[in-house]
């Protein structure tokens, strides 16, 4: 390899280390040896200052590489815990505790969260601090990241210590899990490979609206104060809940052996219909003298141990791996397995998620593959039978064409995936591309599904955004399904959708890497689509949210002549191209949550959201004791006006809204 082909062969190498840090949050060489690989490239291009090149990994020190957060040190270390696999090995812990005792005790038995561990500092009743585990002795001061999650109080209640550390896991439900990974890859980005990892990642966040936007939770379970003369660590634990804190309510005092072991067994089911993942449970000795008493190893405490379940398994033949194209043109792997019985349910395809998952499992063709069903829906594939592998198999290798459309497969400097680029060639892509456009939370054409989507395609009739507004009522009618009043409707709602929001259409349009909450920072930032068309890279990069990546991908998007062209369509139909001004046009609302719940026949429900953040309000998603208003339409759920009832939160209509900001207010819509 000569000196040119080395710094290619490093830029690509040192990315995707890059990634396995701080996307996978699982680096695979150390941090040594990444520097002396960064020197040797750094030397290299100095060498050949004709191969300079922006994205190299050389360019972003400082920005995106060490020391992104600042080191913390743990006031006292952080530690793992002893683990143990079997009903033996438990019965020679509660051995071991018991005869420190001198005789029987109490045992609490926890379940064992599989998110990333979190201390949190909270001085006079505020949170001061939210530091990773890192090493055990310094983490990573996450405190910005960690307020943006919901259950981290950030003010204490009650009689709390004035200092007091708590400790906990940061968790991503399997739901919101399975939601976020569908978003991105609608969007255009790799899949986290599971909920653990997908915390790490959203914790690690160098943006913390990013972590904000992430459904993430915390669990606590320790906690560490010395201005309390707790007795047991359960009291501990009791005292926590009433400072505000979640602790799991599935925690149990056990006295002998059988009840840990009934405790183990009762949850290695029950644990499949919570909420989140778990992998085992997490025994502690309750009195804490006889904790300080039985103290600590290097790396655990004696008084602690984890009990591991073994997850569920099965081993199947690999048939084949299909490859699935998004609207991005981003190509995911799937492996076709045969048939096998797992956890209740027969599984034949799991989700390979991305392409270093098939490297780092050494996927070959035929290899009898070991498929683990944890609590996700899709299975996933954890291993492979290597002593089955049959002989002359071969590695399993992305292939060189799109499976769709036959062009070839792109893999961009610095992406881990690989993308079809045949834009406007390739069915999934322009298919997929057309129903997202008409989906909730992009233009929201309710009366056009995935079905009507693929009808008008296949007939010819939608090919381009533009072309739903030149569909007629007649269009409509020569589709197998419609008659005169649901072809109507559709014909309508399209034309209402011409009404919508600035941002939305810019969410709309399916740019790669522009989600909703990217495509509202751009819409405050760029205020019309002439602004945003004409930005430079410099420009979009100072942005609030828009990294390097989605700056390349708006400037790449609004490159092609065909996209110019189909804003300009857009345009000539009279779509929302710039930012109504909605910015704060009072602050009556300030410092009030409102929830909406309902129709409403005068206003939509987001021109009504809308409305209430331009006058300084907040609004959030479900009553709580913050809620201070519920506003009410028509239809108003029962449930949720009974938790209103119940919280003693007031409802009010539209009109008492009105009232409140006084005067006439003008909506987004007809600002
Ligand atoms: S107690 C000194 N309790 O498991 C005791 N840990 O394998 C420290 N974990 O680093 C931990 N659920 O991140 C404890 N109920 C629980 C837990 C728990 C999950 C994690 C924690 C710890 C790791 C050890």
């Amino acid at each position: 390899m000569d000196e040119k082909q080395r710094i290619i062969y490093l830029r690509d190498y040192l990315h995707e280390q890059n990634r396995n840090y701080y996307v996978l949050n699982s680096p695979v060489i150390g941090d040594m040896q990444f520097d002396q690989l960064m020197q040797e490239l750094t030397m290299l291009e100095a060498l050949h200052p004709e191969m300079a090149d922006p994205n190299s990994p050389t360019q972003r020190v400082g920005s995106d590489l060490k020391g992104q957060f600042t080191q913390v040190e743990h006031e006292r270390p952080m530690l793992s815990l002893g683990n143990t696999y079997s009903r033996e090995e438990v019965a020679a812990f509660y051995d071991r505790v018991c005869t420190a005792a001198g005789g029987k005790i109490d045992v609490t038995a926890e379940l064992k969260f599989d998110g990333v561990s979190i201390s949190l500092v909270y001085d006079n009743g505020q949170l001061t601090r939210a530091a990773t585990r890192g090493d055990g002795v310094r983490g990573d001061d996450v405190t910005a990241n960690a307020r943006t999650i919901k259950t981290i109080p950030l003010k204490l209640t009650g009689d709390y210590p004035s200092h007091l550390e708590m400790r906990g896991e940061v968790l991503m439900p399997i739901k919101g899990f399975e939601e976020m990974n569908r978003q991105r890859t609608d969007i255009g980005y790799e899949a986290f490979a599971n909920p653990r990892n997908a915390a790490a990642g959203s914790l690690k966040q160098r943006v913390s609206s990013v972590t904000a936007s992430r459904p993430l939770d915390c669990m606590l379970y320790y906690v560490l104060t010395d201005e309390r003369d707790f007795k047991r660590h359960s009291e501990s634990l009791e005292a926590a809940k009433g400072w505000g804190f979640v602790i799991s309510p599935n925690y149990r005092l056990c006295h002998s052996l059988q009840e840990i072991l009934d405790f183990i067994d009762e949850w290695d089911t029950k644990r499949h219909d919570l909420p989140y993942d778990t992998d085992g449970i997490v025994l502690k000795v309750d009195d804490l003298g006889l904790q300080q008493k039985m103290g600590l190893t290097a790396k655990s405490p004696r008084w602690a141990t984890a009990y591991k379940y073994k997850a569920e398994q099965a081993h199947s033949k690999l048939l084949e791996v299909t490859y699935q194209v998004g609207r991005t043109g981003i190509v995911t792997p799937v492996a076709n397995m045969e048939p096998v019985p797992l956890a209740g349910t027969i599984v034949k395809r799991a989700s390979l998620h991305n392409l270093s998952i098939i490297r780092e499992l050494d996927l070959h063709t035929g290899d009898t593959v070991v498929v683990e069903k944890g609590g996700e829906i899709i299975p996933k594939i954890v291993g492979v039978d290597l002593p089955l592998r049959p002989s002359g198999a071969t590695p399993i290798d992305f292939p060189k064409t799109c499976p769709e459309c036959g062009s070839q497969l792109v893999r961009e400097e610095g992406e881990a995936g690989y993308y079809c680029q045949n834009y406007n060639g390739c069915k999934p892509q322009i298919l997929g591309r057309l129903i997202h456009y008409v989906e909730r939370g992009a233009m929201d054409i309710e009366q056009i599904g995935e079905k009507q989507v693929e009808l008008l395609y296949t007939n010819g009739l939608v090919k381009t955004f533009a072309d739903y507004y030149r569909l007629t009522v007649e269009d409509f009618l020569s589709l197998p399904g419609y008659q005169m009043k649901s072809a109507q409707k559709a014909y309508e709602a399209i034309q209402q959708s011409k009404e919508k929001p600035y941002d939305r259409l810019l969410f709309a349009i399916g740019i790669r890497y522009v989600g909703s909450t990217v495509a509202k920072s751009l819409a405050k930032t760029f205020t019309d689509i002439d602004t945003l068309m004409n930005a430079t890279e410099e420009q979009l990069v100072d942005a609030q949210d828009i990294g390097q990546k989605i700056a390349s991908s708006i400037l790449s998007f609004f490159a092609n002549s065909e996209n110019r062209q189909m804003i300009e369509e857009l345009r000539s139909f009279g779509l929302n191209l710039s930012q109504k001004a909605v910015e704060t046009a009072s602050d009556a609302l300030a410092g009030k949550q409102f929830v909406v719940s309902g129709v409403f026949e005068t206003i939509g429900r987001e021109e009504l959201k809308a409305l209430i953040e331009a006058n300084g309000g907040k609004v959030g998603s479900s009553i709580s004791s913050k809620t201070s208003f519920v506003v009410a339409g028509e239809n108003m759920g029962p449930s949720k006006r009974e938790k209103a009832e119940k919280l003693g939160v007031q409802i009010i209509g539209i009109e008492e809204l009105e009232k409140m900001i006084g005067g006439e207010q003008k909506t987004e819509a007809d600002a």
